[in-house]
């Protein structure tokens, strides 16, 4: 997608999308053009019920005296008290309104409002992330599909009045757009195509824009003593990998911050193996370390200023002679042994390791892992928030407040020391499950604490918003990416010199 700034509209656009407000007062564009189509909008919104209000969309065909095909009215609701999110949606709207129709380009003439906290490049710089994230699609696999029933839309061009000012705001935030596009790309691919080894060689593409990559594959992992890590892809057929990206954007001396995320490929629980309905969602297990790798292209991209490191564990999670067994014990790369009762609890063991190494390594000030973790966390929270569990009140509110700001919400739960004992193993210094189907996500947290010292630490469980069944305001079905928006936020905000 192609996304413009000019202060000249144009006559020949196929499609004008233009501002409403609450109880149907219309902005100065929408006026325009309602004079120029001998008043085919104020004739629409009467045979409607359309009011103005954040999320009313209106589609208008062939209006009369003008040549454009359609106009698209979209309801700003009330005026000055529109925020970020409500400007992201307001842009995926569009997109959405505009479906599989004919028109090519599109020009948004919505340029007078003042949102709430933000500039006018902000608010304008948002409505076209929001129309760029929602057009995105992966139709690299389909090879048959009608020409109706593809989107056609090429073009945005954003008409405001300081064209040079929005497109300098919006430079920035369109590389955190695309390093979430290409995590969504990372977690729709197949497992067929995604293996560790394949994930591994997409992670080294970002070394074109300045990051450090190393991946250390099987024996470099043996000895470092990574043996839950390890422990977890030995029934594939595929080699383990563990991925270091380092971005540094700052001072030399400057204390890095750190993302780690969970990257099993495949899980099909391996010998506890999970029932055939529903496995295929399984590629999608690999989203925490897609999101982190996203995450480390939109700060390189955007050259933050930042010292940030992203350390993903790759594995595939299968049955085989090899596998790991139900009652094995493991040695991990802290010293700690773990008892494994279910090799589909294999998440936590790939991020012992991941988690220990980074830290161990890199001191850095901060450690934020991300990892579809738990099937628990989605009976909890559904498919609105992501599970947030930290050691660091400040860290876990920063959180939080990023998140409402980009629309990708997190809720805290408890990490209390008295479900240590939830982990306790009659053989070993833990075991991998908890107590039975209590506090599931919860006890998969805990055992992630096991190997975390006394830094500031924080674990996003995104098993239930990494991928969405349905159509979302601003992600159409399948991945969204969730994490790339809120971490880089959580760096600009907090971590970056200015
Ligand atoms: N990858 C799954 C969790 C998951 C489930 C992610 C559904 C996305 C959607 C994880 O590895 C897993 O299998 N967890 C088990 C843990 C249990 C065996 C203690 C679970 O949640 O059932
Ligand atoms: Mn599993
Ligand atoms: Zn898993």
């Amino acid at each position: 997608m192609k996304i413009l700034f000019s202060s000249n509209p144009s006559k020949q656009v196929d499609a004008i999308a233009v501002g409403v407000y609450h109880d149907n007062e219309l902005t100065k564009a929408a006026k325009d053009i309602d004079q120029q189509s001998s008043g085919a909008i104020s004739r629409a919104i009467k045979a409607s019920h359309f009011t103005g209000k954040t999320k009313d969309v209106l589609l208008i065909n062939t209006p009369q005296g003008l040549e454009s095909n359609r106009i698209v009215l979209v309801g700003l609701g009330d005026s000055n008290k529109i925020n970020e999110q409500q400007l992201t949606t307001l842009g995926g709207s569009i997109i959405i309104a505009l479906g599989t129709l004919p028109d090519k380009t599109l020009e948004i003439r919505i340029d007078e409002f003042t949102a709430t906290g933000l500039t006018v490049a902000e608010a304008q710089a948002n409505i076209a992330v929001g129309a760029y994230l929602r057009s995105w699609r992966f139709d690299k696999y389909r090879t048959q599909e009608k020409d109706e029933d593809k989107p056609h839309l090429k073009q945005i061009t954003l008409i405001v009045s300081n064209p040079e000012v929005c497109e300098s705001t919006f430079v920035n935030l369109q590389k955190v757009v695309e390093g979430a596009l290409f995590a969504r790309k990372l977690v729709t691919e197949p497992a067929n195509t995604i293996t560790p080894e394949t994930l591994a060689e997409e992670a080294q593409s970002l070394s074109k824009l300045g990051v450090k990559v190393e991946v250390l594959g099987e024996k470099k992992l043996k000895a470092l003593g990574a043996r839950a890590l390890l422990g977890v892809g030995q029934g594939s057929d595929k080699e383990s990998q563990l991925v270091v990206m380092q971005w540094m954007g700052a001072d030399k001396n400057q204390q890095p911050i750190a993302f780690v995320g969970k990257g099993v490929t495949f899980d099909s629980g391996g010998l506890s193996i999970k029932t055939s309905v529903g496995m295929e969602e399984m590629k999608f297990d690999m989203a925490g370390s897609g999101v982190v790798i996203g995450l480390m292209q939109a700060l390189a991209g955007r050259k933050a200023k930042v010292n940030a490191i992203g350390v993903v564990g790759l594995v595939e999670n299968m049955p085989s002679g090899t596998a790991q067994r139900p009652g094995d014990v493991v040695k991990s790369m802290s010293g700690q042994t773990i008892e494994i009762l279910n090799t589909d609890a294999e998440g936590r063991l790939v991020l012992a390791d991941a988690l220990w190494y980074t830290q161990d390594r890199f001191k850095p000030q901060i450690m934020v892992n991300l990892a579809t973790l738990t099937g628990a966390i989605i009976i909890a929270l559904g498919h609105e928030y992501a599970g947030l569990f930290s050691n660091d009140d400040q860290l876990a509110k920063k959180l939080i407040e990023c998140g409402n700001k980009v629309g990708e919400k997190v809720w805290r739960f408890p990490l209390h020391e008295n479900y240590d004992k939830d982990i306790e193993s009659n053989i070993a210094d833990m075991k991998n499950i908890g107590d039975g189907r209590n506090a599931g996500s919860i006890s998969a947290a805990i055992f992630l604490q096991k190997f975390v010292n006394k830094i500031p630490w924080a674990h996003l469980d995104i098993a239930g918003v990494a991928w969405s069944d349905k159509d979302l305001p601003i992600s159409e079905k399948g991945a969204t990416a969730f994490g790339v928006r809120l971490l880089d936020r959580l760096v600009r905000d907090h971590y970056e010199a200015a």
